[in-house]
């Protein structure tokens, strides 16, 4: 399972980049307006940090300026996927950017119909939101199950990329289903490195090694 972070804070992205475990970043318009940055600037500046896949959003809602966004956005560096919402005029703009050969990522997406349309039209990514469906009382895990199904009975290629993830539980169902990628807020993607007994167990195992008054080197 690849693991995306999903923030426009740079230097979290690169804190995150320097454990080698990091395969992409996410951002949205949200986030962008919470940096306080260009979005130009800060996509440029995240691309150089990572390799891997960095979805920038388009903002507009019709299909002539979403297009044409969307093109300025993956001028600005070879590894950016150009994120463009599910909605008709959104689909249609992924099937013209997907054949000029620009890796798409499908936003917004809460239905499994919804992804069967993101894979049809050629998305290199399809983003289904768990976190804001258990919001509302539904089952956003089951959104994942019915996606990673549908994906394998038709072979579609189009990678299911789970966001609005909330907790490290919504990561563990995602890989039992074999989702492909997770994209997580920082301190979610910190917490999964974390256990209370991995921190008592080298706590001891320090103050022992302290007695013997060795050192490795
Ligand atoms: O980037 C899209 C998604 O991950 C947003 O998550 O927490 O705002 O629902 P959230």
């Amino acid at each position: 399972m690849k693991f995306f972070v999903d923030t426009a804070d740079v230097s979290d992205i690169r804190a995150l980049a320097e454990t080698g475990l990091l395969d992409g970043v996410t951002t949205n318009p949200s986030l962008i307006a919470k940096s306080g940055r260009r979005l130009a600037d800060v996509i440029a500046e995240i691309c150089a940090i990572t390799p891997g896949p960095v979805s920038a959003e388009v903002t507009a809602t019709d299909r002539e300026t979403m297009l044409r966004e969307g093109q300025y956005l993956r001028s600005i560096a070879p590894n950016v996927a150009v994120k463009v919402p599910l909605t008709e005029a959104g689909l249609a703009v992924c099937r013209a950017l997907a054949a000029e050969g620009t890796k798409v990522n499908v936003t917004l997406c809460f239905s499994a119909t919804q992804a069967l349309l993101a894979a049809k039209a050629g998305a290199a990514f399809i983003s289904p939101f768990v976190g804001r469906l258990d919001d509302i009382s539904q089952d956003g895990m089951a959104l994942i199950a019915d996606t990673v199904q549908i994906y394998r009975n038709y072979g579609f290629p189009t990678e299911v990329l789970v966001a609005s993830v909330r907790h490290p539980m919504h990561v563990l169902a995602a890989a039992k289903l074999g989702a492909h990628i997770a994209t997580l807020p920082p301190a979610t993607l910190r917490a999964l490195f974390r256990h209370p007994l991995t921190d008592r167990g080298l706590e001891a195992f320090l103050a022992d090694w302290a007695k013997t008054g060795q050192s490795i080197l």
